[in-house]
């Protein structure tokens, strides 16, 4: 994992680390063991500081002595109200209310709110999605978009330059084997006609449903029949080869399944800057595994040619990646490869993000060892697999329908829009609001559902679909969230209607406050860990957080008849930094907050 510079920001941790990293030093240790982290113990501490026990052993000294002169040189320190020393050499740290002020002060002011920036913007892809052309989308597709989406969206803020491609699979023997279908159905159609080189009708002979309705058959008879089989082989190195008739009524069914792609991804606010597939680099391959090739970089094993990227120190076998099989076919991997060597040269990749199921990690291990020892990617540039667990049903089995069949996509989105629907007649929200806009609420709260409920897991771990515990308003959920927004949104409404603002922030005077005032200084910190590790459920699990501590506070702090002005305009200042927070982190999430409710 690559780990990229942040720029220092106005973080409270990089403050109190710089502080007690400079005492570290000063009797000789190292700066670096002066880390400050948020306590674990809140009880105890607001902070700690737990350098002295891994400075102890290298230096030959007692823990708990080193945390001692530590704390004693800091003790001064005008920003901390106190210091603990507890078991072996952990500091606990509190900070004056005072301080905390103007931490912030200095956090509600800043754009960005508090959050760093890469002091290097790289060129990144992400790859996320991967529906197959002339294939239905199922519920398989959802962690990857939604996930991807989100890491796509972490990574730009973060400041790099980040690209987004489905990549479709619109290339393999699936094309064949509905071509040869198709021409059996319908041998009349000008595709066929081995002679004719077009033009073609503009109208796609196929309907999106048709194709859908064809793949499983097809498929099927691949598996039973051997001479359709070899048909659909033979089809699909035409197509490849470039029969003008077969790349004609293949741009079909390309077309008319992406149009019914972006109506699911559209409801997923799931958008894509790329519509590449395997066979954008089609025309790569051949060059590739020549050059290859040429270069002993392959050998041949029982007619095939192969990279062998097995490795002394493996414990598992790792097989060799299969460029091209005997009778010249390429394979998954090699589109992989030439992916791979393409977003180099004409995007200047210097990361590349697959956000695929986790049970893929072979293939991509392979693909990624062998562009390494091809020279493919050259040692500065990053490849990870980024893996995603499953969605599960009640047996702890991948979701199915009733009928056993892999649930639609498109079906499941429109489940969750009606039980969204539901809830908010059964919370009597969004009551007597314009259809169109107690429409648009609803599917606001749909997906805030569908997102939240996957996106506060780890996207590696499984985890089950549960409908009811996902559209709930109350729970860890991503409708508790939006609600929780959507009161902001009208406190800060009716603040405006009486006139009152935002002013500098004061000194806490009572826990609930305090309390919101230390979550909202520790976005930065969240956000790195997400973006580093590719992981969206630190800043679901922050959101949160925040959420509560936020109802914590506005339970004591009655705001608008507060007299006292400036600790009224403290408290306004830090609703809206709430309000941004929330709007920022849900953005990443790829939530949308609606207005009202
Ligand atoms: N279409 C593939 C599948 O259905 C997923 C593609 C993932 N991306 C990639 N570069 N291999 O499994």
């Amino acid at each position: 994992m690559s780990s990229p510079i942040i720029l220092s920001t106005m973080s409270l941790l990089n403050d109190l680390s710089g502080l007690f990293g400079d005492a570290f030093a000063s009797i000789g240790l190292d700066r670096a063991f002066g880390e400050v982290s948020f306590s674990q113990r809140p009880d105890l501490g607001q902070f700690q500081c737990n350098g002295a026990l891994p400075a102890a052993k290298p230096a030959g000294r007692n823990p708990r002595q080193i945390a001692q002169e530590v704390l004693d040189l800091v003790s001064g320190d005008e920003r901390i109200a106190e210091l603990s020393l507890a078991g072996p050499g952990f500091i606990n740290i509190t900070l004056t209310d005072e301080f905390l002020a103007i931490e912030l002060d200095a956090l509600a002011h800043d754009p960005r709110l508090g959050v760093g920036k890469v002091a290097e913007p790289l060129s990144v892809v992400v790859d996320y999605g991967g529906p197959n052309v002339a294939k239905e989308m199922h519920v398989g597709h959802l962690r990857p978009a939604i996930i991807g989406e989100s890491i796509k969206r972490i990574l730009r803020f973060e400041g790099h330059h980040v690209t987004g491609d489905v990549h479709l699979g619109d290339w393999g023997t699936p094309m064949g084997q509905l071509i040869v279908e198709l021409s059996e159905r319908t041998p009349e159609l000008p595709y066929f006609d081995p002679s004719a080189t077009g033009p073609y009708p503009a109208e796609s002979p196929v309907s999106v449903a048709d194709l859908q309705l064809m793949y499983p058959i097809a498929s099927r008879r691949a598996k039973d029949d051997a001479s359709f089989a070899e048909a659909a082989r033979q089809a699909t190195v035409e197509l490849q080869d470039g029969r003008p008739g077969y790349r004609a009524l293949w741009q079909h069914f390309r077309r008319v399944s992406i149009d019914a792609m972006r109506d699911v991804y559209e409801d997923l606010g799931v958008h894509f800057d790329l519509w590449n597939g395997e066979s954008t680099v089609h025309d790569r391959i051949q060059p590739m595994i020549d050059r290859l090739v040429g270069a002993g970089l392959t050998r041949l094993s029982d007619g095939a040619i192969v990279v062998d990227v097995a490795d002394e120190a493996d414990s598992k076998e790792i097989p060799p990646l299969l460029l091209a099989k005997t009778d010249g076919a390429y394979l998954y991997g090699t589109s992989d490869l030439a992916t791979i060597e393409e977003r180099i040269e004409d995007l200047g990749a210097r990361i590349m993000v697959y956000v695929v199921d986790v049970r893929q990690s072979l293939h991509f291990e392979q693909v990624f060892r062998a562009s390494r020892l091809t020279g493919i990617a050259g040692p500065r540039v990053v490849l990870e697999h980024d893996g995603n667990g499953t969605v599960n049903g009640p047996d702890g089995k991948p979701f199915k329908t009733r009928d056993g069949d892999l649930l639609r996509l498109a079906d499941l989105v429109a489940m969750v829009i009606a039980r969204a629907q539901e809830r908010l007649d059964e919370n009597q929200l969004a009551t007597g609001y314009p259809e169109d806009e107690r429409d648009r609420i609803a599917h606001l709260v749909g997906m805030s559902a569908l997102k939240f409920g996957d996106l506060h897991n780890h996207r590696t771990s499984n985890y089950m679909f549960d409908i009811d515990r996902f559209t709930s308003f109350e729970g860890k959920t991503g409708p508790y969230l939006l609600y929780g927004a959507v009161r902001i949104k009208s406190i800060l409404r009716e603040a405006a209607e009486r006139g009152l603002h935002g002013g500098p922030i004061v000194a806490a005077d009572r826990d609930p406050e305090r309390n919101l005032m230390l979550r909202l200084a520790r976005l930065p910190e969240i956000f790195e860990r997400a973006a580093e590790h590719r992981a969206p459920n630190h800043l679901a699990e922050y959101i949160y957080e925040l959420v509560a501590d936020f109802n914590r506070f506005y339970e004591v702090c009655h705001i608008l008849s507060e007299p006292d002005v400036a600790r009224q305009g403290s408290w306004l200042t830090l609703v809206q930094t709430t309000l941004r927070q929330l709007e920022l982190v849900l953005d990443l999430l790829g939530i949308e907050i609606p207005e009202r409710m």
